[in-house]
């Protein structure tokens, strides 16, 4: 029995009721929390007595207000900023960047909907990914919608003012740089990103989506994450069809990091990151295979910045500082054509090295850094690593397959060990330039300001020593003046507390 002794057959009716209507699954483990959210609902509703809501409720004319009602008393607002931090570390180092790669050559412009999106949290934490990402964000046209069945949450997102618990797994210089203060222990996001996101009403249950109407079509990325899982299967399967039919050929579904549905693989391809699986819907046969930007044959006129990880990947915790700016640069000729395989890196994937190609040590130790620059071209980068170790272990003073390895390592995220074979590449020949850049940026990723610094002096200081039109050994074309402009530029936009940049040179 519960706590407000309603009969179990009033709240049995009830569950089916809420269940139907608005989703949420209430097993009788979870009755007591039913009966509590009807006793409130009832008292807003004006009734003295819960079981006439309840006979009211399930007899009565649908009406917006009625769900609005309940599910200000019936729904869980859990959710704080970058929550769920792997998901984010796959959106900023590859799933955004391929994207607005893709725009940046038709009408810059990207649709994000994040559905149950609960205070706000989520929406706006895309709204800041997407503005470091973009140095030119005036000159993109980006909508990010957030719905939610709760209307009392659509208005706090709206508010955008939050206190300190939704800041729990960011850092301070997160808050100061995005934030200002509001009242005491509150911060309210800067009106700049604010205005990025729309907020409206959604029951992800009705049938009124995708539509035109509620903006919810042709989509490049949705959210639904931490909601399905209070879904019926029924339900589950019914709200991720639509999804898919709100969702652009190429588009990517993104649920919570627990939730594992088989409906999620039955409509998607499911695509692994570091800590995270995340849904693409089949782009068109004829497409390119997606590509991380580190790797992108086609680099836009403007840069394309990455977060600078520190203490929790894919959080923007620490300045943006000027190595970053400079790690969408494309330091490897890819001549080859990609080799088959997946469209995105599967970092966990098995080496996969063709017949032929030196799997039983034929190879030379030239041709297998070439194998495995063209495999990191295909993002197939287990295999890269693999030839990578089967060059260096026939030649431990390759300087290429060091070279080469860093990219592999920058690639992957791991910072360590990129750090290591740009360091290796450095000892075997000092005036690597782009070793000298590459390894800035990595420390600079890291946080180790005064060693990205000492490397950016160095690769400055070569590049002048060369003729301004020569071109760039590794650079695929790039003419020293051109590369020297690059890593010199001061950041075309600044971020509100940014700390000062490092100078032009
Ligand atoms: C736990 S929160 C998740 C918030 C956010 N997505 C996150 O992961 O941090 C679940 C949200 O789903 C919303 N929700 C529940 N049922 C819904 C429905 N039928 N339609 C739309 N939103 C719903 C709730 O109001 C709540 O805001």
């Amino acid at each position: 029995m519960n706590s407000l002794n309603i009969p179990e057959s009033d709240l049995r009716i009830l569950s089916d009721w809420v269940s139907q209507h608005m989703g949420l699954h209430f097993p009788p483990n979870r009755w007591n929390d039913l009966s509590l959210g009807i006793a409130g609902a009832a008292e807003q509703f004006g009734f003295p007595d819960v079981l006439n809501c309840i006979r009211w409720l399930i007899t009565a004319p649908l009406r917006d207000e009625q769900i609005k009602v309940l599910a200000g008393q019936l729904t869980i607002g859990e959710t704080y900023f970058f929550r769920e931090l792997a998901t984010f570390k796959a959106l900023e180092e590859t799933v955004l960047p391929n994207l607005l790669r893709a725009r940046y050559e038709q009408d810059r412009s990207l649709r994000v909907w994040c559905a149950g999106c609960c205070t706000g949290e989520e929406p706006y934490s895309i709204a800041i990914l997407l503005r470091q990402l973009l140095p030119d964000w005036p000159e993109w046209n980006i909508t990010i919608l957030g719905t939610d069945i709760n209307p009392k949450f659509i208005e706090k997102a709206q508010a955008g003012i939050y206190g300190s618990w939704s800041f729990r797994v960011t850092p301070e210089s997160f808050k100061e740089r995005y934030f200002r203060p509001h009242g005491e222990g509150a911060f309210e996001l800067l009106p700049e990103l604010k205005k990025w996101v729309h907020f409206h009403y959604l029951n992800l249950v009705e049938d009124n989506y995708p539509s035109h109407y509620n903006l919810t079509l042709g989509m490049d990325v949705v959210f639904c994450r931490n909601v399905l899982m209070y879904f019926d299967g029924a339900c589950q399967e019914k709200v991720v069809g639509k999804f898919h039919r709100a969702l652009r050929d190429g588009g990517w579904f993104i649920p919570g990091l627990t939730e594992i549905l088989e409906v999620y693989r039955t409509k998607f391809t499911p695509v692994n990151f570091p800590g995270a699986v995340l849904y693409q819907k089949s782009p068109p046969v004829k497409s390119k295979p997606a590509i991380s930007h580190h790797w992108n044959e086609a680099v836009p006129a403007t840069p394309l910045t990455p977060l600078t990880p520190g203490r929790e990947p894919a959080c923007p915790d620490a300045p943006a500082d000027a190595a970053n700016r400079h790690s969408w640069l494309k330091p490897l000729p890819l001549s080859d054509s990609p080799p088959p395989g997946p469209a995105l890196a599967n970092p966990a994937a098995p080496p996969a090295v063709r017949a032929g190609e030196s799997a039983n040590g034929e190879g030379t130790v030239e041709s297998l850094v070439q194998r495995a620059r063209s495999l990191a071209g295909g993002k197939n980068l287990a295999a890269a690593i693999h030839c990578l170790d089967r060059a260096l272990a026939m030649d431990r003073l390759n300087i290429q397959a060091y070279y080469v390895q860093g990219m592999v390592f920058l690639e992957l995220g791991e910072l360590g060990r990129a750090l290591k074979a740009f360091k290796h590449t450095l000892f075997l020949q000092p005036e690597h330039i782009l070793a000298h850049v590459n390894l800035a940026q990595v420390a600079g990723r890291q946080n180790q300001f005064r060693l990205r610094d000492k490397h950016l002096d160095n690769a400055t200081n070569l590049l002048k020593r060369l003729a301004p039109d020569a071109v760039v050994p590794e650079a695929d074309g790039l003419s020293a003046s051109h590369l020297l402009e690059l890593i010199t530029k001061p950041h075309a936009q600044e971020l509100p507390g940014e700390p000062p940049k490092r100078s032009s040179r």
